[in-house]
């Protein structure tokens, strides 16, 4: 069993909580002041929900967080070796211009407590309610705009999520990103359809 079913609970993360914890930290400054300042400014507007969990006996301490927002992925006007890529599990007739998602808009492990196969947990345990009860609201694909940085790719990559773009030209091209600018993130997506195979 992995350590988030095992010592922790599940909660909103809102300004309510946050006067409960200890600040939270994942490393990442962006991230970090997302959490602890922004997640209710998000949640007023519909615009992403935030959760964290908490050590069930030490709950003022937060061991990761993340955002959800209802998202798409826009096929149409990806190069047909993209739109191949993102649909090959998808019948031909039901091939759409648009596809239904979830943006992880954020996520961080507490930096007290990574490599230790909590963050792949998080990312489990999104997976299985993106689809859950029964996927109600249509869901295909978790998406997220990863850090470019090696770290990252490679901890959602080890978590079965495809980057869109095989390249960082293809990926800088499609979004308008002159040659010379560093590519700050990267699409990636993973199709929940894996979740209903034996
Ligand atoms: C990226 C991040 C979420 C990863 O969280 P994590 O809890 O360390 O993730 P995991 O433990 O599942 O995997 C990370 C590494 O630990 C290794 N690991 C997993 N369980 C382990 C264990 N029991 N013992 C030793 N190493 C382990 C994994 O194999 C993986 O190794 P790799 O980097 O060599 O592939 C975390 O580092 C973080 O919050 N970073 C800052 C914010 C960020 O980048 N967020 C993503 C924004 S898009």
């Amino acid at each position: 069993m992995g350590f988030l079913k095992q010592f922790c609970v599940i909660s909103p993360l809102n300004k309510n909580v946050l006067l409960q914890c200890q600040s939270f930290s994942c490393g990442d400054a962006d991230l970090d002041d997302f959490f602890c300042n922004d997640t209710d400014n998000y949640e007023q507007q519909l615009l992403g929900k935030s959760y964290c969990f908490r050590l069930d006996k030490q709950p003022e301490i937060i061991v990761g967080a993340f955002t959800l927002a209802n998202s798409s992925i826009e096929s149409r006007h990806l190069p047909n070796s993209r739109k191949k890529k993102l649909t090959e599990n998808i019948p031909h007739e039901k091939h759409l211009f648009s596809y239904p998602a979830v943006l992880i808009g954020r996520l961080g492990v507490n930096k007290a407590f990574t490599k230790k196969g909590i963050g792949s947990e998080l990312l489990d345990y999104i997976k299985a309610l993106a689809v859950f009860p029964e996927n109600w609201f249509g869901c295909r694909y978790l998406t997220v705009d990863a850090y470019n940085s090696e770290h990252t790719i490679k901890y959602y990559a080890s978590n079965d999520f495809q980057p869109l773009f095989s390249t960082e030209k293809q990926e800088k091209e499609h979004i308008g990103c002159p040659d010379e600018k560093e590519l700050k993130s990267r699409l990636m997506f993973f199709d929940l359809i894996r979740l209903f195979r034996n």
